[in-house]
């Protein structure tokens, strides 16, 4: 217990700061009683009100904290029956203590739920979560999902807050490298994968957690890109386009859901009633565990709804049973219910489900079933490694190869330069909470292991800080040094990398950004190499060597000069523990990449944003020169740099026409729509065959395209091989004007290709 003590954070957090005053809100009805077990009923009946409450209460004591607040007293509040859950603490040892002070000194011994952000691998990490998508298969992503809850679990936990689903075609946002990109197809296949990695086929399971789908909803549409910013959007575009990765992760089970800091029509998501209540709820019938954002319910204040007794009834009342840090269902929720504001039903129903996810954990049997020292070897082993590597590999996008300049040719000589090459504190990416970066692979590490013994020279210099803007490095350097301003001059340090390149045969430049460049509140307003950088490209680019730019990053950047100027390109995204090495296995051919964009890339901040599944204009650009009138820049082209689907491979493929199997279809039946796809390059590859449908007469406006199929699929030298996609109703029906799932009859296309700028179409009808 004395343990305990030392890692509970002891920062008063004054109750009576939140002064209430009776809430004149009208507050929505309870919904219907839930059927909870009787284990759970007979449990609820010997709880008293503050026992009820305390269930509702998580605490953090200080491991991972993203707001101004931390927990405080934590061992007095568990003792006292005031905490439901806890997160930020790892290790089935300390879980264990802690359990124990709920287990053996709280009145009823109702064990803890223990959380963390579990959101690309625990310890053992795995590209973030954009990159991942980027290998656009969620089979692997499923497996990596396992193998952290694997990890988690032998690690004390039992409860992840991931999977991120949220839509985001604004990389300004930081947080769209949390997530799976701007397409809501792929999206929910994702969300839906990584619910069934997490959680298994049986909660109970010792090395099965909980998933929590976060963050509902439509986080990713935050106002110029700037974290917690309002959004607004219609119903139409929520259904059609951002809600379905959260629907997708709810009927794959997904037994608790995150609220979101936004707000949405002009109501926190908190206390959203139409989000919550209308559709999560009763729409979607989802019965589990609904907890806040990090003190979300107390920003609801600042978000002008209230005082905090005001704003924590709203989130009760809106069936949100767990308050994340901020304590105000623990210090008012007994006030609102004395003054008849909530009802003690309403305070059974949020315990209830708390309870509920307890017993489905199996915790209520067994409190310390997910504290078994002995399986620490789980955690980093070499398997898991192994595994990291490849999928690392998996994710990375070729977006650039002039000349094949890639692969690199063993036994040459190669200029390893760039503020990223050497890095390690850089290399596990955003939210690596549980990660120790001292494990992780530099890329430089992993060309001198992949390279050794074949006669290759590598030298290196770091040639520019990732940025030389002191005031910009303390920002983003707020949980360790990721921006190290060397003490040399940027001229020094940029003239002992040209003296390498001047000596190598080809430059490998391994740029980008810091890893909490993005992230949590780390919106950039240019999205573009920093200065630094661009200066040191400019300078090698003088020397003649061909250059090959590593580009690390959690967002789509703006790379038109890159693009102009440096012959290879190859976004790594932040590959993880192992990324280092996957680097290497990729520059070398040894792993031929297959990643796909699943952001758009823009040619320009101003373009955004900018994605593939747009509606039409009534005026649109067809790339006409004289463009007045029509809907175009006049600076600036209106197509993305890199499309959405897009990367190259060391092979070339080929793509025969569209045929589909008839010519329309009858609603309930479906056509067949095939290509065949050859490998006309020296080497194996593999390719992501994309379809896309466009709807192209309907009730509403619809999207000029969007992703309805995928197959990933390898081929040899030479080899072709026929792609069949099925395509039913379900492709083609959509959310109208009164929120009905609809098809209606009428014109199609069918487009196929390697991503969604180059592609084949066929017509066909919907009878
Ligand atoms: C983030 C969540 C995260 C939570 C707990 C919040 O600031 O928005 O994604 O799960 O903190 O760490």
């Amino acid at each position: 217990m004395k343990k305990i003590s030392a890692f509970l954070i002891v920062v008063f957090l004054a109750t009576s700061f939140y002064q209430c005053k009776t809430s004149k809100e009208s507050l929505i009805s309870s919904p219907k009683t839930l059927p909870f077990s009787s284990r759970v009923s007979a449990l609820l009946g010997k709880m008293t009100t503050e026992e009820k409450i305390g269930q509702l209460n998580l605490v953090t004591p200080g491991g991972a904290v993203t707001g101004s607040v931390v927990s405080t007293d934590v061992e007095a509040k568990i003792k006292a029956g005031n905490v439901g859950g806890i997160f930020g603490i790892r290790g089935a040892d300390k879980v264990r203590q802690a359990q124990q002070i709920a287990v053996e000194q709280s009145r009823l011994g109702i064990p803890l739920l223990v959380g963390m952000d579990v959101i690309h691998g625990h310890q053992t990490m795995f590209p973030i979560p954009l990159g991942l998508s980027c290998s656009w298969d969620p089979a692997l992503i499923e497996q990596t999902a396992r193998v952290a809850a694997v990890e988690a679990t032998a690690d004390g936990l039992m409860w992840a807050f991931s999977p991120m689903v949220d839509i985001a075609r604004d990389p300004r946002w930081g947080r769209i490298s949390e997530g799976s990109g701007e397409d809501p197809f792929l999206g929910s296949l994702i969300a839906r994968a990584m619910v069934k990695g997490y959680q298994g086929n049986d909660l109970a399971a010792k090395n099965t957690l909980a998933a929590c789908v976060k963050h509902y909803a439509l986080y990713g549409a935050a106002e110029g890109g700037r974290d917690y910013a309002t959004v607004d959007m219609s119903r139409i575009k929520m259904h059609n386009e951002y809600l379905p990765p959260y629907k997708a992760a709810i009927d794959a089970g997904v037994v608790s859901v995150m609220t979101s800091f936004n707000t949405s029509e002009n109501v926190p998501a908190t206390a959203n009633q139409y989000l919550y209540h209308d559709v999560l709820r009763n729409w979607w019938a989802f019965n589990g565990l609904v907890v806040t954002d990090y003190t979300a319910i107390n920003e609801m204040m600042a978000h002008g709804l209230g005082d905090l007794e005001t704003v924590s009834a709203l989130a009760l009342k809106n069936t949100v049973d767990m308050d994340m840090v901020g304590e105000g269902f623990l210090t008012t929720l007994k006030n609102s219910l004395d003054k008849g504001v909530i009802t003690m039903k309403d305070i059974d129903l949020a315990c209830g489900r708390v309870l509920t996810i307890k017993e489905q954990l199996g915790i209520l049997d067994d409190p310390y079933k997910y504290c078994d020292e002995s399986r620490q070897e789980e955690i980093m082993s070499q398997e898991h490694r192994d595994f990291a590597r490849k999928v690392a590999a998996e994710s990375f996008v070729l977006l650039k190869n002039d000349k094949n300049v890639l692969p690199l040719k063993k036994g040459s000589s190669i200029a390893v330069v760039g503020p990223l090459a050497n890095s390690r504190r850089n290399m596990l990416g955003t939210w690596s909470v549980s990660g120790d970066f001292e494990k992780a692979v530099t890329v430089l590490e992993g060309f001198r292991e992949v390279a050794a013994g074949t006669g290759t020279s590598i030298s290196y210099a770091k040639g520019a800080n990732i940025s030389d803007d002191p005031v910009f490095a303390k920002k983003v350097n707020a949980f360790g040094e990721e921006i190290t301003i060397d003490k040399r001059s940027p001229e020094d340090m940029i003239s002992e990398a040209v003296g390498l390149a001047k000596n190598a045969d080809v430059v490998v430049a391994v740029m980008g950004e810091a890893a909490d460049m993005t992230g949590e509140a780390s919106s950039m307003a240019d999205i573009g190499l920093q200065p630094s950088q661009v200066k040191l490209l400019e300078a090698l680019k003088e020397v003649g060597k061909p250059i090959v730019l590593v580009l690390y990053n959690g967002r789509p950047m703006t790379l038109k000069w890159e693009n102009e100027q440096i012959d290879a390109i190859l976004d790594v995204w932040f590959g993880g523990t192992e990324g280092g090495r996957a680097v290497a296995d990729v520059l070398f051919g040894s792993v031929n990449p297959s990643g796909r964009l699943t952001t758009s890339f823009p040619v320009h901040v101003g373009q955004i944003p900018v994605y593939h599944s747009m509606l039409n204009t009534g005026r649109p650009y067809r790339g006409e020169e004289a463009s007045k009138f029509k809907s175009n820049y006049l600076d600036i082209p209106n197509e993305a740099l890199f499309p959405f689907g897009f990367g190259l491979s060391y092979t070339s493929f080929e793509y025969g026409d569209v045929v589909l199997s008839a010519p329309s279809m009858a609603k309930g039946g479906n056509i067949k729509c095939a290509v065949t796809v050859k490998n006309t390059g020296n080497l194996e590859g593999r390719e992501v065959v994309q379809l896309y449908i466009q709807d192209v007469a309907a009730s509403i406006s619809r999207p000029v395209k969007e992703l309805k199929g995928f197959q990933k699929i390898s081929l040899k030298p030479g080899e072709s091989k026929r792609i069949e996609f099925t395509i039913d109703e379900s492709l083609l029906s959509f959310y109208n004007t009164d929120l009905k799932l609809v098809s209606e009859p009428g014109a199609f296309k069918a487009m196929v290709g390697p991503n969604s700028r180059d592609l084949k179409e066929k017509a066909f009808e919907l009878k």
